[in-house]
């Protein structure tokens, strides 16, 4: 589904990865490891190409994605090709970047934009996908920075389930949860029919849940 091949990555004259090949099969959950700073985030920046926004950096190598049953490289794809890609491969952040609107809003903008047939329906269903529709259910008008740091994580995560993306990249999706709510989205996660890449911090998390596991330490 999407395999990365000899990927080099600095920023400034900073190494942050070397020959960096991976494979990311179809349908599976695969786990990204290692210490903080070591470029996992950048590495999601890479194959959603959030990285052409950045200064200073220098990208060698090839990302390769499976679309229509043919593979396109994103390393030399034109940038009015990208939201195409970026509706199919969706980044979810470790820090919740929610618009200045209403809760509801920050979901139904993205309903309206991405021309998300039904989208009311499918956005209650994804609220309860993410276990937040009862908490927000009578205060979905409400500002969404009223929300706590891990209702926000859940409301990130039900925005980028609304737009049925084929490629997932999870930042710590359950960092800010407490353990019940942890299991209970790693269960719906595992449920899902969907390629998925999870960076996490929790061994257990990542046992449960990926079928392969790269670790970025092997390629400092
Ligand atoms: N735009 C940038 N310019 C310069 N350096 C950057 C830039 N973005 C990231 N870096 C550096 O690249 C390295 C990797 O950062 P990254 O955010 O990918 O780490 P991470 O593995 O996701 O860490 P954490 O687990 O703390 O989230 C860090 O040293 C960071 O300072
Ligand atoms: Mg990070």
């Amino acid at each position: 589904m999407l395999k990365i091949k000899d990927l080099f990555l600095k920023f400034n004259d900073k190494v942050i990865f070397k020959n960096l090949t991976l494979n990311f099969k179809e349908n599976e959950i695969t786990a990204i490891t290692g210490p903080s700073g070591i470029g996992k985030t950048s590495l999601f920046l890479c194959l959603n190409q959030m990285i052409r926004y950045e200064d200073n950096y220098s990208l060698e190598g090839e990302i390769l994605y499976k679309k229509d049953n043919k593979y396109i490289s994103l390393l030399s794809i034109n940038d009015n090709d990208l939201p195409c890609i970026r509706k199919e491969i969706i980044y979810v952040s470790q820090h919740p970047d929610l618009l200045p609107l209403s809760i509801y809003e920050n979901l139904s903008f993205f309903g309206k934009a991405h021309k998300i047939s039904n989208y009311e329906d499918k956005i209650i269903k994804v609220l309860k996908k993410v276990y937040l529709y009862n908490e927000i259910k009578d205060s979905l008008d409400l500002k969404a920075s009223s929300l706590s740091g891990g209702q926000a994580q859940r409301l990130i995560l039900a925005r980028a389930l609304l737009l049925n993306p084929k490629v997932l990249l999870l930042d710590e999706p359950t960092a800010s949860l407490n353990e019940d709510l942890a299991l209970k989205i790693e269960i719906m996660l595992k449920q899902e029919k969907r390629t998925i890449i999870l960076i996490s911090h929790f061994k257990s998390q990542i046992k449960n849940l990926a079928l392969k596991v790269y670790s970025l330490e092997d390629y400092l």
